[in-house]
């Protein structure tokens, strides 16, 4: 796609990414992009570049708009190889630009490049770039959401370009909000942007909400976030960073999860009672198949929803290889503000839900105990069962969720 101007003077040179489907292991069904911004002012500054499969593209770009040679600053704001991989391909044509980096961004660089004969500045927080009309501020954003992270805002444009931050995995031809509104749907941004945050920075909640003050309490007024993946905010920047506060002070809806897996289908019978009970709670609630479904997609609707049961059968007693794979990649994103239970059904010793709770509590989420275990097949009044743990539990995830 042909660039866009952004702000006077300031250009989206990136690349659209509409075929990948499995970024590290997080589906992306909708594609990505990779955003990259030139500058073109008295010293011509591009910022970041894209995954090294799309250089040509970007190198392109650029030179639709100026011979790339007369770029003389290179700000990388990130180095994990969606972004970097292609600064050899660059710094090829520009040996003698500056690269303007955090010191642990440039560590990185040194292990995957022969970074020997560039010249580098280390930037810290606070650390201005004059390079003609434009000001560039460098504030460094440590895990977030890698050690090296940070990000830049051009003071004159009032415009913060984010890095992955406020990005979204959505490969488009809008390259603003609001023409990807216009094109597709208010919804589908905002799951995009919960989508991204659940997988990506789910973790980090802490850290966003402390970065977002410190950004506010420097008083920098910002018209535009430009990220480094996905749509740019043009129309409601102010809100998705309300939304990222929102998320990061434990937002969700009022909602129950059932996540599961099945072998013989006891434990997926057991889904229809529980989600009974819980809509006659007057709860949503959403079922999830974990073979049936991208842990992601998972991992995503256990975010959007403040109650989660897991469903896992006894396999030799503990829990079934995919519902345990879950748990621990849902452990490794750090979870809080979640109210969750355990089901399932087994064949003789059992151990399967024990241990689903023990994961639950090693996360330090709430939980609701005993949950529901049935032998073999669920009877009529395992199903009874399932349908009073179900209600009990909703009432659990109201009282829970009124205090947020
Ligand atoms: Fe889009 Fe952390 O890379």
């Amino acid at each position: 796609m042909k660039t866009v101007e952004i702000k006077p003077g300031i250009y989206w040179v990136g690349a659209i990414d509409w075929g990948v489907r499995d970024f590290h292991g997080y589906v992306t069904p909708n594609g990505t992009t990779y955003n990259n911004y030139l500058i073109m002012d008295e010293q011509i500054t591009l910022v970041d570049t894209v995954k090294h499969d799309f250089a040509d593209i970007t190198i392109d770009n650029i030179r639709s708009i100026v011979d790339p040679t007369r770029i003389k600053n290179l700000v990388v704001n990130h180095i994990e190889p969606d972004h970097a991989s292609s600064i050899d391909k660059v710094m090829e044509l520009i040996p003698d630009a500056t690269i303007y980096i955090t010191e642990k961004g440039k560590k990185g660089l040194d292990r995957s490049f022969d970074t020997s004969r560039w010249k580098f500045i280390i930037v810290k927080s606070g650390h201005t770039l004059t390079i003609g009309k434009y000001t560039l501020l460098f504030l460094e954003t440590p895990m977030l959401h890698w050690p090296d992270s940070m990000v830049t805002y051009v003071k004159e444009a009032k415009l913060l370009i984010s890095q992955d931050a406020f990005g979204q995995h959505l490969a488009t031809t809008a390259r603003f909000d609001d023409e990807f509104v216009e094109c597709a749907s208010h919804a589908e941004l905002e799951d995009a942007v919960i989508d991204y945050y659940a997988n990506i920075l789910m973790p980090f909640g802490k850290l966003i909400k402390n970065k977002i003050a410190d950004i506010q309490k420097l008083g920098l007024e910002i018209d535009m976030i430009a990220p480094d993946h996905g749509i740019i905010w043009r129309s409601s920047s102010q809100k998705v960073i309300q939304d990222y506060l929102d998320m990061a002070n434990g937002r969700a809806a009022l909602r129950v999860a059932i996540i599961y897996d099945t072998m013989w289908h006891s434990t997926e019978r057991m889904t229809i009672p529980l989600m009974q009970g819980i809509k006659d709670e007057g709860v949503d609630c959403k079922v999830i198949k974990l073979r049936a479904s991208p842990m992601s997609v998972a991992v995503k609707e256990f975010w959007k929803s403040r109650g989660c049961l897991i469903g896992t059968p006894t396999l030799n007693n503990i829990m079934f290889p995919s519902v345990a794979e879950f748990m621990t990649h849902l452990r490794g994103l750090r979870p809080l503000n979640r109210i969750t239970g355990a089901f399932g059904s087994f064949g003789w010793g059992g151990g399967a839900v024990k241990e689903a709770y023990e994961e639950f509590k090693r996360m330090n989420l709430e939980v609701v105990e005993p949950g529901v275990q049935v032998l073999y097949k669920p009877s009529a009044e395992d199903e009874n069962q399932c349908y009073n743990f179900a209600r009990g539990f909703a009432k659990k995830v109201k009282e829970y969720h009124g205090k947020f």
